[in-house]
């Protein structure tokens, strides 16, 4: 009874609060001592949104120190579908990649989009489907997109395991705040356009090495061992990363692997035009027509879709 009523006095108090926080001329909360009011809405003032913060630093929990208990289960099932994506989640990934290929370190490293700076960063508003995503929403894009399969239900335990997961690596971060290292660095526009020719040597250089000539990665034992950059077994047109500013911002701060930040700007940008002017599946939101596709999805100066180059239309198979 005591208790009750002291919830019911604070609720009371709490709307009164709002209440007079937003009106010029607060009426008389009824039963409400009007002596207590000014302390109470002082107490109730929301606090700014962690919003326009600079970014702050974090540090993911260390990957051996998941829980065992029920909740860990779970995370640590997370943690495997995310490396060994096809042994785990296989109904739902059309291609070789694993989200580890692009999400480096099991998704814990910092400028290589991790999974703790995602997290705390949805829902949010997303101008791919003009909608506000939760985060499981995020994580079924991925599947359609960057693993060209089938995006798993909502509540499937795939997308549960790898949102505990996520959840599990954003341990003490700013929920709705701003991390250090989300996503990519940004990149400089280039100083010269993104050019075929010169990304090509770039990747003959630096790249085929690891991904092969014809950029169709190497396995072993039936395992990814280097990913394929393009072809059927990579990525599809739908891709964030088959758009160049992505794909150089990515390759800049990560690739060579091991070397990342070595490249310059400049061949950031042209091998990432060189991998993205070649065949992939084909976007899955495919309107019958190239360019119909390409206006409805592609509307802008990095993607390639639906461009010529070399006399080849990309997309167009
Ligand atoms: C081919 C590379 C690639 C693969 C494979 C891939 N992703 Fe991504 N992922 C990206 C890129 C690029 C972005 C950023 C895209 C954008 O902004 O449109 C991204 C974004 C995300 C985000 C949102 C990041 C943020 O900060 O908002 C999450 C979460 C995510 N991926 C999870 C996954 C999961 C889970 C898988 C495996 C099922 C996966 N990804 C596979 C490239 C990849
Ligand atoms: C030393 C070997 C090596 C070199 C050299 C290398 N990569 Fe990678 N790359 C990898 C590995 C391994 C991964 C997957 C990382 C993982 O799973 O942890 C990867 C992942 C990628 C990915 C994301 C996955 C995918 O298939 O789309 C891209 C894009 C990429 N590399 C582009 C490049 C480019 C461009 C270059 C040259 C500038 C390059 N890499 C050089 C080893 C290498």
């Amino acid at each position: 009874m005591k208790i009750a009523s002291a919830r019911l006095l604070g609720t009371l108090l709490l709307t009164f609060a709002s209440v007079s926080a937003h009106c010029a001329a607060p009426a008389a909360g009824p039963g409400v001592a009007p002596t207590s009011v000014p302390a109470a809405a002082e107490k109730a003032a929301a606090p700014k949104p962690p919003e326009t913060k600079k970014p702050v630093a974090f540090q993911p929990p260390a990957a051996d120190s998941i829980p065992d208990d029920d909740f860990g289960k779970m995370v640590r099932k997370g943690e495997q579908i995310f490396v060994n994506t096809r042994e785990n989640a296989g109904r739902f990934v059309g291609n070789s990649l694993n989200c580890v290929n692009c999400h480096l370190d099991a998704g814990r490293k910092a400028n290589a989009s991790p999974l703790w700076g995602a997290y705390i960063s949805y829902p949010a508003y997303r101008s791919k489907n003009e909608h506000v995503n939760t985060f499981a929403e995020r994580l079924q894009g991925c599947f359609r997109f960057s693993m060209n399969g089938k995006a798993p239900p909502l509540g499937d335990p795939t997308l549960v395991a790898l949102e505990s997961y996520a959840y599990w690596m954003s341990t003490g971060a700013p929920v709705r705040g701003k991390v250090e290292g989300r996503g990519y660095p940004e990149l400089a526009k280039p100083a010269l356009a993104p050019d075929y020719a010169r990304g090509q040597k770039v990747y003959a250089q630096s790249c085929a090495l690891c991904h092969g000539a014809d950029g169709q990665g190497q396995a072993s034992g039936g395992k990814t061992v280097f990913p394929p950059l393009w072809g059927s077994q990579s990525f599809n047109w739908g891709a964030g990363m088959h758009d160049i500013k992505n794909a150089a911002s990515f390759i800049k701060a990560n690739m060579p692997l091991g070397l990342g930040g070595s490249l310059s700007d400049q061949d950031a940008w042209d091998v990432a035009a060189y991998m993205n002017s070649q065949d992939r599946p084909q976007d899955p939101r495919f309107k019958g027509n190239v360019q119909e596709t390409r206006k409805k999805y592609h509307d802008s100066p990095t993607s390639m879709y639906g461009l010529k180059v070399n006399e080849r239309v990309l997309g167009g198979k």
